[in-house]
């Protein structure tokens, strides 16, 4: 199956940006100091999928993430939501600046696909 390298000097502090890999949407969240604070700062009892920032990602300032909402597949608005993270206008479900559900009727969190860092700057995923 096909991996797809990222070149991440593009894409700005505080911008998401949008690939597609295997048929399907991949986010990748340049994250600020702020957002990075924010999903520490998030009692994990209280999730409904209950997963820490650090276990979502291999260096807090870059998420990597399957762009399908995890209720009924539609892809969700960036940088948009009561959480800061992502909206799902199909039936309303907001996911935090981890991609982790925070309301709305969606079960999951957005799935970290497999990725790695081939450089500082580049990720390979896949
Ligand atoms: Fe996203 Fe239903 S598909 S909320």
């Amino acid at each position: 199956l096909a991996s797809l390298e990222v070149d991440l000097g593009g894409i700005e502090e505080g911008s998401t940006v949008t690939m597609k890999w295997r048929g399907k949407p991949v986010f990748i969240k340049h994250r600020t100091a702020d957002e990075i604070a924010e999903a520490d700062n998030v009692n994990i009892g209280e999730l409904r999928d209950a997963e820490a920032d650090d276990d979502r990602c291999l260096e807090k300032k870059w998420l990597v993430l399957i762009g399908v909402c995890t209720h009924l597949g539609c892809v969700p608005l960036s940088d948009a939501g009561d959480f800061g993270g992502w909206f799902c206008p199909c039936h309303g479900s907001h996911y935090d600046v981890s991609g982790r559900i925070r309301k709305g009727p969606a079960p999951l969190n957005m799935e970290v696909p497999e990725y790695k860092f081939l450089e500082e700057d580049k990720l390979l995923i896949g």
